[in-house]
C-alpha cells in the first residue's frame, strides 16, 4: 500500500492546476517560489517540466511537487577513479564522453506530509518512470544536486544515491574551486543507476 499510488493522483504543475490549488509550501522558501511561480515558465521554455501528486479526496491539495530535465554526467570530468567506475558500467563500441540521465532538478514534499516516506516514494515513481520502456530516450541515471544539508544528502542515500564526488573536497575541485581555498559547497551531486532496477526486477 502506497500513500500515493492509492491516496493520490498524478499531474503535470501546470497554471490551472496551480490556480485549482491551495499554496505549497514544503518549508524551502526557494522550492515553494520556484513550483508556484518559476516552473510553469521554465515549462513554457522546454527547460524542465514540473509534475505533482494531489490528493483524490481534496484535489486542491498538493502532497508533492517535482521537476525533471534531460541531464547527463560528463565522465571525463570526473576524477580517475570515478570516471574508471564509470566506464566499467556499459559496453565500449563507441567511448562515450557522456552518460544519460535525467536531472531531478527539484523536489518538495509538502510539510504536513513530509516525514512519512512520501520523498522516498517520489524518488521510487521518478526512477521506475524513466527506467520504464515507455522512456523514448536512453536514460542510464538520476541525477540529483541536492542541498548539503546531512539530512538531505543522507535521504538520497538511503534511496540508493550515491555521491558523484568521494568527498567534498574533490568535489569542490572538479566544479572549479581552487586549491587552497575553503570548502564551500552548497549543493552535492548523487546519482541513481538506473540499471540497479534491473537487480530488483529478476
Ligand atoms: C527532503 C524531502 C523531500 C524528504 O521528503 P519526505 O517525504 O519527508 O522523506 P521520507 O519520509 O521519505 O524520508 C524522511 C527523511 O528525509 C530527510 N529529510 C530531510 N529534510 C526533511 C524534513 N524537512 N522533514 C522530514 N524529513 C526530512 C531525513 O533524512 C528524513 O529521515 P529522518 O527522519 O530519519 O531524519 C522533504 O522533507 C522536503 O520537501 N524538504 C524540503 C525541501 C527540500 O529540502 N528538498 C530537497 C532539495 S534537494
Amino acid at each position: 500500500m502506497s500513500f500515493l499510488a492509492d491516496k493520490c493522483t498524478f499531474c503535470e504543475l501546470t497554471e490551472s492546476v496551480l490556480s485549482a490549488c491551495r499554496p505549497f509550501s514544503c518549508g524551502n522558501e526557494d522550492l515553494d517560489d520556484f513550483f508556484a511561480h518559476d516552473a510553469t515558465r521554465y515549462a513554457h521554455f522546454l527547460m524542465g517540466k514540473t509534475y505533482c501528486f494531489r490528493l483524490v479526496k481534496d484535489p486542491g491539495t498538493i502532497v508533492c511537487a517535482f521537476t525533471v530535465s534531460n541531464d547527463s554526467i560528463r565522465i571525463y570530468d570526473l576524477p580517475r577513479g570515478r570516471r574508471d567506475h564509470m566506464k566499467r558500467l556499459t559496453h565500449h563500441e563507441k567511448p562515450l564522453r557522456r552518460y544519460p540521465g535525467v536531472l531531478l532538478g527539484r523536489l518538495g514534499v509538502g510539510a504536513e506530509f513530509a516525514g512519512r516516506g512520501i520523498g522516498s516514494k517520489t524518488l521510487d515513481f521518478v526512477k521506475g518512470w524513466f527506467y520504464s520502456s515507455e522512456n523514448k530516450t536512453g536514460c542510464r541515471f538520476v541525477i540529483v544536486d541536492a542541498v548539503n544539508e546531512p539530512r538531505i544528502v543522507s535521504f538520497y542515500e538511503r534511496n540508493g544515491f550515491h555521491p558523484l564526488f568521494s568527498s567534498e573536497e574533490q568535489e569542490f575541485l572538479y566544479t572549479g574551486g581552487k586549491k587552497g581555498e575553503p570548502v564551500d559547497l552548497s549543493t552535492r551531486l548523487l546519482y541513481f543507476d538506473l540499471l540497479e532496477l534491473q537487480k530488483s526486477d529478476s
